[in-house]
């Protein structure tokens, strides 16, 4: 039997097809459209593609522009994707120039709320015309580039609605600080690629306040600090006195400052954008890394062991690193919503200047454990094994030892003995040394 020529699915008409399409097909359909049509769109500029929908000469269209770190577009591109989809067939999507179709690119937001990760599509590189009566009462395109080189998000209208397109402008900026952008009040991180910031979301961070023991009066500062970052911040603000800056954490390696930052970053979660920033970020991006800043309302910015990237002044360190580090806090200081926390192995390997009180309001120092300290850590990592261990005799054996030590040890024992171990082979390990990590050059020689 010879399939029918008028069957339903053969005669699906233009419209069917494009209501069961895809956002990105619609779009990509749409340009091919033009294309083939007698006003071949996609050779045309991103201006004549404006003067043209807009019906306007090419001397009365206006640009109102915002050239702004690369997140910012990218989240300003998933804004408007959100009002193309909304608008549907009456936006007109048209080429970025010189030739090329509009490109998409992809925003990761990790996981969601079921742990699933996931990634929308937003648009790269295109002009998109909204009709009057759309995006605002007056016709306008939006421009979108996201080459490094030229980055822009751009309004594209009459002269005389240059007002009409500012403000247009002014509400997507402002939507960035606000539940529209789904980076918001999350923690991510930031890395340098291609000499340019690149901040994606984070993993989730499991660390804990339990699980981290300090001495009470520690915890305590760390509390006045939250509260200057949360509770306690509209009153400082609206009584002239400043709001919270920022936070240096001291202490040698191993005592708990990241676990520290990580535990504070998880309680602003909601209230501050959290970014960590890697070594590189630090020592080549750091003004960049500030601006992005301004993408996400008040943000937590997290400089883990700064010491190593900044150094002294006097110990011929990197000091162009550690002059950009005190130029942009002190840029920073006129702003009320940007938080810094950074630690350092040995406050004085950091330059006094990074250290004075103006930058960071207070300044913390992570003890190394006492006895019944290090007694408490290790009843927290041995907890789940249920053993009968004297917590407070293991942590005399455990003299000088940091709470990373401590969990070294326990890690050791595991690996020897599996989850049931004695107090004895406990105490064997403990005294032996041999958790600590060492190079073993018999082997490799
Ligand atoms: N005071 C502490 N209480 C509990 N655990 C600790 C403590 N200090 C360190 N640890 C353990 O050691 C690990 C490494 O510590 P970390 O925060 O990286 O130290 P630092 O950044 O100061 O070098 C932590 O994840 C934690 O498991
Ligand atoms: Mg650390």
């Amino acid at each position: 039997m010879t399939a029918d020529p008028a069957s339903p699915k053969s005669s699906r008409c233009v419209d069917e097809i494009l209501a069961a399409a895809s956002e990105e097909s619609r779009a990509a359909l749409k340009v091919l459209g033009e294309l083939v049509g007698n006003e071949p769109a996609s050779v045309a500029t991103p201006a004549q593609f404006a003067t043209r929908h807009l019906g306007i000469d090419p001397l009365s269209l206006a640009s109102t522009r915002f050239t702004g770190p690369s997140t910012s577009l990218a989240i300003l591109g998933n804004m408007l994707r959100l009002e193309i989809a909304k608008h549907g067939d009456a936006v007109l999507i048209g080429s970025p120039g010189d030739g090329l179709p509009p490109t998409w690119s992809q925003l990761d937001l990790g996981l969601d709320e079921h742990g699933v990760n996931t990634q929308v599509t937003v648009p790269g590189r295109l002009v998109a015309f909204f009709p009057a009566g759309t995006l605002t009462a007056k016709g306008l395109c939006v421009l979108v580039d996201d080459r490094h080189w030229s980055r822009e998000f751009a309004i594209l209208s009459a002269n005389a609605d240059k007002g009409v397109a500012e403000g247009l402008l002014a509400s997507f900026r402002e939507r960035l600080k606000s539940s529209d952008n789904p980076l918001r009040g999350r923690v991510l991180q930031a890395s340098v690629n291609d000499g340019c910031i690149r901040v994606g979301v984070s993993p989730a961070i499991d660390s804990r306040r339990e699980g981290l023991i300090l001495p009470d009066d520690l915890w305590r500062e760390i509390d006045v600090f939250l509260a200057a970052a949360t509770t306690r911040r509209e009153l400082l603000r609206s009584l002239g006195l400043g709001t919270s800056r920022g936070l240096l954490i001291a202490g040698p390696p191993g005592v708990g400052k990241t676990h520290l930052v990580r535990v504070i970053a998880a309680s602003l979660v909601g209230q501050y954008t959290t970014i960590l920033a890697d070594a590189t970020s630090m020592r080549h991006a750091l003004a960049d890394l500030y601006a992005e800043s301004d993408t996400f309302g008040p943000t937590l910015i997290v400089l883990d062991d700064i010491d190593l990237v900044l150094g002294h002044r006097d110990s011929g360190g990197d000091n162009t690193a550690l002059a950009d580090f005190l130029a942009t806090l002190d840029g920073v200081r006129q702003r009320d919503d940007v938080l810094t926390i950074a630690t350092t192995n040995d406050p004085k390997s950091l330059d006094p200047a990074a250290q004075r009180s103006s930058r960071f309001d207070m300044i913390v120092t992570l003890p190394m454990p006492d006895a019944p300290s290090r007694a408490r850590i290790l009843g927290r990592h041995l907890e789940p094994l249920g053993l009968s261990i004297d917590l407070h005799a293991m942590a005399e054996h455990l003299e000088g030892a940091t709470g990373a030590d401590v969990r070294e040890v326990v890690r050791r024992a595991i690996l020897e003995h599996g989850s049931s171990f004695t107090q004895s082979q406990l105490t064997d390990i403990a005294l032996s040394g041999r958790w600590r990590a060492t190079v073993n050059r018999r082997k490799y020689l």
